[in-house]
């Protein structure tokens, strides 16, 4: 692993210091949560005292220990490919931010025009979003979405998009940015992958900081390279990155004080 963090620094000098998320234990994704649709995945919401959960705490007071000027409000998740844990992190990192006793209304923004699932992981179906927003144009209150969980807004994917692209790409998306940063005190961006489509570096670079995802034991450091040389060309604020699905055993003793 640290070999696999060293071949990223002579590509960008990471101003997030890297962390590592560690696999889900089985018995957290099989337990059936409190009756709840919500996706057990995310373990801030069920599992707040867990070893996993005070890693996105971490996350968050890294991304806060960059935000001395206070010009860093929106983030986005992205990552090479699918399936690398971009939204269960950005899921995470959002409720993370709701136990920010300075932060009173945090938003988080499915941008995954394509296969965004944001809302079914929070139990929100069939909601008009983010494309019928760009596509029709419609007032932003009537796409933000309240969730079961306190302090956290959503707007979800919408209707899949047959031009995600051009609708990201557009005045209306910047435009909509500036009027939720007034809105909301943080707002995370998930975004689709970087390498197989064009969305991504669209969505990164309306951020004001972007973190990588990378899943370990899984995607090819040549990709996540390539990813990354994207996401500069797209003029992106890369901050760092993130391993996901890492497979540690953390010793019960070194979190008796949770
Ligand atoms: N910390 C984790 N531990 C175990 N499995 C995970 C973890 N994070 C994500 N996954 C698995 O990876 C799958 C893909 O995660 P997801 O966040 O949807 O990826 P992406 O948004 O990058 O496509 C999830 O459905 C889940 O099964
Ligand atoms: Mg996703």
């Amino acid at each position: 692993m640290k070999n696999f963090l060293n071949v990223l620094k002579g590509v960008h000098d990471s101003k997030l210091s890297s962390l590592t998320i560690p696999s889900l234990p089985k018995e957290f994704v099989l337990k059936s949560v409190h009756d709840s649709n919500i996706d057990p995945h995310i373990v801030t919401h069920f599992y707040p005292k867990s070893p996993i959960s005070e890693q996105y705490l971490r996350l968050r007071e890294s991304i806060k220990n960059l935000n001395k000027s206070g010009d860093l409000k929106t983030v986005a998740v992205t990552s090479s490919v699918a399936e690398e844990g971009k939204t269960i992190t950005a899921l995470n990192l959002a409720i993370a931010m709701t136990k920010d006793v300075d932060c009173r209304k945090v938003l988080l923004v499915d941008c995954d025009l394509r296969r965004g699932q944001v809302a079914p992981r929070l139990d929100l179906h069939s909601k008009a979003g983010l494309s019928e927003y760009l596509m029709l144009g419609a007032d932003v209150d009537n796409i933000l979405y309240k969730t079961k969980i306190d302090k956290l807004t959503i707007i979800p994917r919408g209707k899949i998009a047959d031009n995600p692209v051009e609708l990201l790409a557009s005045a209306k998306m910047k435009d909509l940015m500036k009027k939720l940063k007034e809105k909301f005190d943080f707002i995370i961006l998930d975004s689709p992958p970087l390498v197989p489509v064009a969305d991504a570096g669209i969505v990164c670079s309306v951020a004001d900081g972007v973190i990588m995802a990378v899943r370990a034991g899984g995607t090819q450091r040549g990709i996540v390279k390539h990813a990354t040389e994207l996401l500069l060309q797209s003029h992106s604020n890369l901050l760092g990155y993130i391993l996901t699905n890492v497979e540690y055993h953390i010793p019960e003793y070194l979190y008796r004080y949770v």
